[in-house]
């Protein structure tokens, strides 16, 4: 099929669906989006990615423009018929468009809701077997990064600094303290204990981060959720990155300095990848 987007409510040919340039996404980035990984035609935690829209919709205090069950019949939908057995699917939903730019809302607020689906690119072997390479930096977003707003320039431009210096992610700390990656969370592996971020105004409440909390817990793997200083995570004998598009993945550098004593994949990471890769298919098969 050709690939179709979701727009207000229509299915439209992607070259059809157009948005307004007065559309406060586009002018203020006032609004706020979902990224939901779909396993062969299978959304993953699609409950719990539309109650995080819902959070996040409350937190910028926009009317959800649909109900639970219509958003879970598009998403469904759209994973049914898009032409990739494993996707990636994006859902946004903005302020909507105004009649002269202002940064007060308008009165009458006609939400943009968009959904599209993309083909889902898993990490290539390599980097879960050798492991990815990350810089640090100082944590400069707002204090609500646990809104998932498109409003994501520091975002971006801390994602960039790993790109330039040929890393795969950019690991942020905010006044001595981990907080999470430009576009991931962030674990620690110290002395056989997994030690997790608290969830909080600094960090998105990640759907991955729960998935591997849930799976340490299953399988008895120590862990802490507490606030973790930068000294620790420099000096961690394993350091993972995870999101919905990335799954789990090990990080074996950081600023150039070998993680851990093999700079390498550790034996947690290899556990956790195992439990993940199995949890996923018996949810999968479950359905
Ligand atoms: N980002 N923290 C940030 C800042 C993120 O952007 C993401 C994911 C995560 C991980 O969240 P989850 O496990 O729910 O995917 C944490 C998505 C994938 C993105 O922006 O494309």
């Amino acid at each position: 099929m050709t690939a179709r987007i979701f727009l207000n409510g229509e299915w439209l040919a992607a070259t059809d669906a157009r948005v307004s340039v007065m559309d406060r996404g586009f002018l203020f980035g006032d609004g706020v989006y979902e990224v939901i990984p779909v396993y062969s035609r299978q959304p993953f935690r699609l409950e719990q990615h539309l109650a995080r829209l819902q959070q996040s919709l409350d937190g910028i205090q926009l009317a959800n423009p649909h109900r639970r069950d219509e958003w879970i019949g598009f998403v469904t939908q759209l994973a049914k018929e898009a032409e990739w057995e494993d996707q990636s699917i994006y859902i946004q939903v903005t302020r909507g468009p105004m009649a002269v730019r202002n940064h007060a809302f308008p009165k009458e607020v006609r939400p943009t809701s968009v959904i599209l689906a993309e083909p889902m690119t898993t990490p290539p072997q390599s980097q879960r077997e050798q492991g990815i390479a990350a810089v640090s930096a100082a944590d400069i977003r707002w204090l609500r990064c646990d809104l998932k707003a498109t409003s994501l320039l520091a975002n971006c431009l801390l994602r960039q600094m790993a790109v330039a210096a040929g890393c795969v992610e950019t690991v942020l700390f905010r006044d001595g303290f981990l907080t999470e990656g430009s576009a991931s969370s962030i674990f620690v592996i110290k002395d056989g204990v997994l030690l997790a971020p608290i969830q909080n105004h600094l960090m998105l409440p990640g759907i991955t981060y729960d998935v591997v909390l849930e799976l340490a817990a299953q399988h008895g793997l120590p862990h802490q959720v507490r606030d973790i200083t930068e000294a620790e995570t420099r000096a961690a004998d394993e350091l993972w990155m995870c999101s919905s598009t990335k799954e789990v993945l090990p990080i074996v550098s950081l600023d150039g300095k070998k993680v851990g004593a093999g700079g390498t994949a550790g034996p947690f990471f290899a556990a956790m990848y195992g439990w993940y890769q199995e949890f996923k298919a018996t949810v999968m098969r479950g359905r």
